[in-house]
Formats: structure tokens, C-alpha cells, sequence
């Protein structure tokens, strides 16, 4: 099916912005995803290879994008799965070849049984060939093949490209800002995935099921046209939240521990990626209370330094100080503060980074360092990254006092950065205590 919410120019768009970066008389060769066996002869529900799809917006698997770059000329070539009635009345319409090339704009498309015939003279005498190198080694040995059968036309005169460009890189940068149309689908998906986070909010008492929470968040989004969630979800009740990515999902709720779901829907390819922990029976215990303040003012504190020109480790810095002043006032750290912040004190508890980039996949592409990896990565408009720190203290862990165990925490948004600043994505999943538990009495009292 054609994406409906960005337009086909864009796409186009893009083709020629990565286009554009290759040297002359280079031909890349970019490839869709492929059908994953689950078992036997059932597959995985199909995810397309997400930057093949920012070039193109197809949604089949097997295809292959063709880009050549001539001085005068870009060209654009979607070799695709060829239309097949009896294929089709089992697994569905294909677009085919002659729909791809006029509906999502490429210049020649052709069906994939005509790709090693064609592909043998597109590379013929190209000085440059460009892929996504190391990704996918069938795909690897798939393009050293055809090289090969350019290779030994050289007493012909046909020369093989002698230059390799690992394509990747050009494009994670592409997707690292994105358009006004993705954040549309951005913001829809954040909107989508913060009513299932109050869903489950809502549907959260002692004796229900860890899955049976899952399902809320999965049908919220499924109604709402995210039919996929972006990533398995997290849904872990007490000390299962100090496993960091629980998808076991399937322990009972007890009455007095905290339940930390860490879901987000998938809407047209985007991820949504958001975290919030809250109390089983609505109401915090003082303990809970205390660190879930404590990571919250750290996620605020962050959040609200992000703007251009800034970047991860400086929030990295402002975090850790919010962290490790609060766990020395509860008296988990032990110690003075300047040494406790060199000696990264409060990693002990907050063990893993403080956010990624998010776009159309959850850990999405681009490079967190910059001038030769000598930097970090300083912030520009359209880059959406999350922040999500937490504390998480085991059950067993017997160097804090008993009234810590068990409890771990994470609050996770999704962030644009603007010209001005930024803007929070992730609007309207309850995050203040006061908003927590309100959400939650109001259920009790209407039941
Ligand atoms: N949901 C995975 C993460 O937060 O990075
Ligand atoms: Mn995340
Ligand atoms: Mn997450």
C-alpha cells in the first residue's frame, strides 16, 4: 500500500538529496527487507528495511532501489516482485511494476526477474558502486556477484567499478532530521501510545496480569492505525522493572509495587518509545514517591535544557547531578558530592545512557558523535531524540535500606528539538505524581 502520509515527493526528494552526495558515475544499490520464517512455514509479521523505505515509502519485501548518478543524470530504478494472480489470492496485492514506477515516482521499474540481466549493465562501467555494506551478508554477496559478471567482461572493454562506497551512513544522517511530514506521523504516533500508557494506567490493579496489561496498550494502538508495536513491550511489575528489557510479561501485579511499562506504537514506519512507572494500587508508597520524584526532576532537568547547540553528555551531566544530590539526601550515596559526580556514583543505580534518537526505528540511525568521532554530537532542529532516565534497585541488593528493594523506575519522552528549544512529543501519558494518581483514583472511585 502506498504511504499515505508523507507525499510521494518527498520521497522523490530524498532519492535526489542522497543522490547528490555520490560521486559522478556511481551507481548504489539499496535493498528491501526480506520475509522472516517465525517457525515452519509461518513467517514474522513483515518490517520492511526502514532505510530502503525512507528512499522509497514500498512496503514489500525483496525489492531492490537502483540509484545511478551521472554528471548530468540521476536515475532511479525499483526492481520489484512481479504481479502473480495465484501469489496474490494467497498473501495479497502486489503493487508491481508498472504501479511503483508511476505512483511512487521512480524512473524505470521493473519486475525482479529481470534484476541480473539489468543490474550487469547498470554497473558496467560505473567508477563507483555504493551499499549498505555489512547489514546483510546475502545481500553483500549478492552485489560482489554481479560485480563479478561485470568483472569478466574486461577483454570486452567494460570496466567494473573500482571505488566501494558504503552507502549507510549518507542516509542515517538523511533520517536523523526529519521532515515536517514525519514529525505529523511523530506526534500521532506519541499521541496514540500516551492515551494506551493511560489505558494502562487505568486498567492496572493487584491481580491482573502483566499481559493482560500488554494487551490494553496493543489494542490501543492497533485501533488507532498503529497496528504494530515498535518494539517488544516492557510491562514489569516490582522487581522485574530492574530487568531492563522484560518482555516476559507474564507475572501477576501485587498490591504496593510499582509497575513500569515501557511501550510505543509504530504508525507508518515511526517508532514512538515511551516509559512511565506508576503504583499498582494508585497511590505511592513514601519510598516510591521519594525516587520517583527524585528520577522525574533528573528527566525534567534535562529536558529542559535541550535546544540547538546542545547535546547528550552535557544532559548526561545535568542528569547525573539531579541524580546523585537526590540519592544523597535519601542516603543511598554515601559521600561528598564533587567525588561521588567523578567517581559516576549514581551509575550504579541509573545503569544504562540517557536517551537515543528516535525516527523510524526505535534506536534510530545517526551518528552520536561528530568531527571525527573528536565530539559529541551537538543538537539541530529536526533531530527527535528520547530521555529517559531511571533508578533501578534490585530486591537483593543489601548495601541500601530494605525500603529501596525492588523498586525500579524509568520515565521516557520523546523530544523534537526546535529552533527555540524543543517540544515534547510524548504530551498526554500522566507523569506528575498528582496526574498519576488522579488518573488511577478516578478509575477506583468509578468502579
Ligand atoms: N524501549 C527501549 C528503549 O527505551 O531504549
Ligand atoms: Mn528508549
Ligand atoms: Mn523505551
Amino acid at each position: 500500500m502506498k504511504h499515505t502520509l508523507i507525499p510521494v515527493e518527498e520521497f522523490i526528494s530524498r532519492r535526489k538529496v542522497f543522490a547528490e552526495q555520490l560521486p559522478d558515475n556511481a551507481v548504489a544499490i539499496i535493498f528491501a527487507g526480506q520475509e522472516v520464517t517465525r517457525s515452519n512455514d509461518t513467517e514474522y509479521l513483515f518490517c520492511q528495511n526502514k532505510s530502503f523505505y525512507y528512499l522509497t515509502g514500498f512496503n514489500e519485501p525483496d525489492a531492490v532501489l537502483v540509484i545511478e548518478k551521472n554528471t548530468t543524470r540521476i536515475i532511479s530504478t525499483l526492481f520489484c516482485l512481479p504481479k502473480d494472480p495465484l501469489a496474490e489470492v494467497w498473501h495479497g496485492k502486489r503493487i508491481g511494476s508498472d504501479n511503483a514506477k508511476t505512483e511512487y515516482g521512480f524512473d524505470y521499474a521493473y519486475s525482479l526477474d529481470e534484476l541480473t540481466p539489468e543490474i550487469e549493465g547498470i554497473i558496467a562501467n560505473k567508477q563507483t558502486l555504493c551499499f549498505c555494506q555489512g547489514q546483510h551478508l546475502d545481500n553483500d554477496a549478492r552485489v560482489f556477484s554481479w560485480l563479478e559478471l561485470v568483472k569478466v567482461k574486461s577483454r570486452q572493454g567494460i570496466s567494473a567499478p573500482v571505488n566501494f562506497i558504503n552507502c549507510a551512513p549518507l542516509i542515517d544522517e538523511m533520517r536523523l532530521i526529519k521532515s515536517d511530514a514525519e514529525l505529523q506521523i511523530m506526534r500521532k504516533v506519541n499521541a496514540i501510545s500516551g492515551r494506551a500508557h493511560q489505558r494502562a494506567m487505568e486498567a492496572t490493579q493487584a491481580g491482573v496480569f502483566e499481559y493482560q496489561i500488554e494487551a490494553e496498550l496493543l489494542h490501543e494502538f492497533a485501533r488507532n492505525g498503529a497496528r504494530f508495536a515498535a518494539y517488544n513491550s516492557i510491562v514489569a511489575g516490582g522487581n522485574n522493572a530492574n530487568i531492563l528489557h522484560y518482555t516476559n510479561n507474564c507475572d501477576e501485579l501485587h498490591d504496593g509495587d510499582l509497575l513500569l511499562i515501557d511501550a510505543g506504537g509504530e504508525l507508518a514506519g515511526y517508532a514512538a518509545d515511551i516509559t512511565r512507572t506508576f503504583p499498582i494500587n494508585g497511590k505511592f508508597s513514601a519510598p516510591q514517591k521519594a525516587l520517583y520524584q527524585l528520577v522525574l526532576d533528573a528527566q525534567l532537568a534535562a529536558i529542559e535544557a535541550i535546544k540547538p547547540g546542545t547535546n547528550l553528555a552535557a544532559l548526561n551531566d545535568i542528569c547525573h547531578n539531579v541524580l546523585t544530590e537526590g540519592l544523597i539526601a535519601l542516603g543511598i550515596l554515601k559521600g561528598e558530592f564533587t567525588q561521588l559526580i567523578e567517581d559516576k556514583a549514581c551509575k550504579q543505580y541509573f545503569i544504562h545512557g540517557l536517551g537515543h534518537w528516535l525516527g523510524l526505528d526505535v534506536h534510530d540511525v545517526g551518528d552520536y558523535q561528530m568531527e571525527n568521532k573528536r565530539q559529541n554530537r551537538t543538537f539541530q532542529p529536526g533531530m527527535v531524540l528520547t530521555i529517559e532516565p531511571g533508578l533501578y534497585i534490585p530486591a537483593d541488593d543489601h548495601s541500601v535500606e530494605p525500603q529501596w528493594r525492588g523498586i525500579g523506575i524509568r520515565i521516557e519522552d520523546n523530544i523534537l528539538v526546535t529552533d527555540q528549544g524543543h517540544e515534547n512529543l510524548t504530551k498526554n501519558a500522566p507523569k506528575s505524581i498528582a496526574e498519576i494518581e488522579r488518573v488511577m483514583q478516578s478509575v477506583v472511585a468509578s468502579k
